[in-house]
């Protein structure tokens, strides 16, 4: 069964088609960062504006990538993110796939973009690939992470399908703690990847044993955990353990650099390391930087510590743009390594919003069909096992 995924809930347009929910045959991707550069983050009228512009091109970039790979192929089904994301952005994707599906006569699909997150580490792209990932009932269940920009949850999956949140960001989504210091800090948008740049270039300036792993994190400034405190309402019933709260975090780097205005001024005599091609910042920036994603990473991965402890897990999924941060995916391996259980992450070009993760879940799953969906609304709040339709 060929699926045609579409996917516009934020800066992405994209569009894909996946067979049998794991195989993917086309995935194009329109990024609009640098539309957004200049503001610092996404702006919602730019965003809606610039799918409408691009859809039609992107979906025909999908199906003639998918005709050319099976010349006798027909698309089966179309699925689209109805939520959550940009309420502007979310209703050109949607609006768009209801017309391709009517025109096609086949049935449409509305997906959630943070379970389709999810489903990532399922993907593949080589059709020929016996190994094309784990069955998935045999990761069940499983501890899933849900991390981007917009969200950090945790969930207990019994069976593939089912979930049962167990945690979650209090206050900001783990990519946003890391794209707001960006800002700050003048490094521009998105601000993950750099951060991440950044702070691997910091770790190089150590060796690699253990006597480096000590003095760097030794050198480390101590930024706050993101505990939340007992007993806030934010909770909303579930354990403080397995939430996080980044907002103290982000104070704790703008009371820093107050404290320390020399930080962001461009002082050509400090030292210098490069973090990517051409691209420089001062080593004490750099030290700063990697302090900051140190306490995410730290945050997120003693959550998970807790989750693990708390329930017996064959595997720990993680899915969403935060996914690809290279500490992370480090220390979360050896923390899956250390418990005995698999970790399921997706190939790197699968974690970033895309619309083959968006077809693929399709075939499990979906919130609405049928007749249904045609009249659907986006949700720009929708939460991950909600069926509210
Ligand atoms: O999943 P995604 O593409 O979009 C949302 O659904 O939000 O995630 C985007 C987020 C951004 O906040 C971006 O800064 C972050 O993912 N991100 C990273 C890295 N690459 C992307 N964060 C940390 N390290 C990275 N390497
Ligand atoms: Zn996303």
């Amino acid at each position: 069964m060929n699926i045609l995924g579409i996917e516009t809930s934020c800066d992405e347009t994209a569009a894909a088609v996946v067979r049998d929910g794991r195989y993917v045959i086309s995935n194009v991707v329109y990024t609009q960062i640098p539309l957004h550069k200049p503001y610092g983050g996404v702006v919602p009228e730019i965003a809606s504006r610039a799918h409408v512009e691009k859809i039609s091109e992107v979906v025909n970039e999908a199906i003639n990538k998918f005709k050319l790979n099976d010349p006798n192929g027909i698309i089966d089904a179309v699925a689209v993110t109805y939520g959550p994301g940009l309420s502007p952005a979310l209703i050109v994707g949607l609006n768009a796939a209801k017309g391709i599906a009517i025109s096609l006569g086949v049935p449409l699909y509305c997906i959630n973009h943070i379970e389709a997150h999810l489903h990532t580490p399922f993907l593949t792209d080589d059709i020929s690939d016996e190994k094309i990932g784990p069955a998935i009932d045999s990761c069940m269940p499983a501890l899933a992470l849900a991390i981007s920009g917009g969200h950090t949850n945790w969930f207990k999956l019994e069976k593939y399908g089912e979930y049962a949140m167990l945690g979650q960001t209090l206050d900001d989504a783990a990519g946003e703690a890391f794209d707001k210091a960006a800002k700050l800090l003048g490094l521009g948008y998105p601000g993950g990847p750099k951060i991440d740049a950044i702070s691997r270039a910091y770790r190089s300036m150590f060796s690699c044993d253990n006597l480096g792993e000590r003095k760097w994190q030794e050198s480390l400034e101590p930024f706050p955990k993101g505990h939340p405190r007992e007993g806030v309402s934010a909770l909303a019933g579930l354990p403080a353990d397995m939430c996080v709260s980044f907002s103290g975090l982000k104070t704790a780097l703008l009371r820093y650099v107050q404290r320390h205005p020399e930080l962001i001024e461009d002082n050509e005599l400090s030292s210098r390391i490069e973090f990517s091609e051409g691209e420089f910042v001062s080593t004490e920036v750099a030290r700063i930087v990697a302090s900051y994603q140190e306490a995410i990473v730290s945050a997120v991965a003693d959550r998970t510590v807790t989750a693990l402890r708390k329930n017996k897990y064959r595997s720990l999924i993680i899915g969403g743009g935060v996914s690809l941060n290279s500490r992370l995916r480090t220390v979360l391996s050896n923390v899956a390594h250390s418990h005995g259980i698999k970790i399921l992450t997706a190939k790197p070009k699968y974690c970033g919003d895309n619309a083959a993760m968006i077809a693929a879940l399709a075939y499990y799953r979906n919130n609405i069909s049928g007749d249904k969906a045609l009249l659907a609304d986006v949700m720009p709040s929708l939460e991950v096992g909600d069926k509210n339709q």
